[in-house]
């Protein structure tokens, strides 16, 4: 089993109607693939982590990377883990503040996670971002 976290830029920010089609169709791919992660979304930024099987991680994560919605993908992790940390959603989903486009990848993902009530949560994703900027 594998984690796999990337933070991408949207080409155009989705509306509310389309974020909500997004994550259904993603939660029911998920659950057939058995997948769980999250994804936080703040204005044009994506936050995403998945987790899983190594080839559905893998197999899935290809797709999104060709998805048109958007770009620049940046993966901040991508490891054998022994057990989920999100292993309740299928592909939960947070509201995530909004980041300066010349902010460096730490300070994007930190403004990302700001509005996220859960300090757990939350540290989780700072401590990637930390650890790929210093890697
Ligand atoms: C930010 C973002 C996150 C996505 N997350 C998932 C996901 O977790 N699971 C998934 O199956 N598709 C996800 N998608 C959608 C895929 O990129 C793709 O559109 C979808 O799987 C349908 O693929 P298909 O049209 O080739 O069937 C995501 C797309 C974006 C832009």
């Amino acid at each position: 089993m594998k984690r796999l976290l990337y933070i991408s830029t949207a080409r155009s920010p989705l509306r509310p109607s389309e974020l909500e089609a997004l994550l259904m169709k993603s939660r029911t791919a998920n659950s057939a693939a058995d997948l769980t992660g999250m994804l936080v979304v703040g204005g044009r930024r994506f936050l995403q982590v998945l987790e899983g099987p190594d080839q559905a991680v893998t197999t899935t994560f290809e797709r999104i990377a060709r998805d048109p919605r958007h770009f620049a993908l940046v993966k901040l992790h991508d490891k054998e883990v022994a057990a989920r940390s999100f292993a309740s959603w299928a592909m939960g989903f947070e509201q995530g503040g909004v980041s300066a486009a010349s902010a460096t990848l730490e300070e994007q993902v930190n403004a990302l996670v700001a509005p996220i009530a859960d300090p757990t949560l939350r540290a989780y994703f700072t401590g990637f971002a930390k650890t790929h900027t210093s890697a």
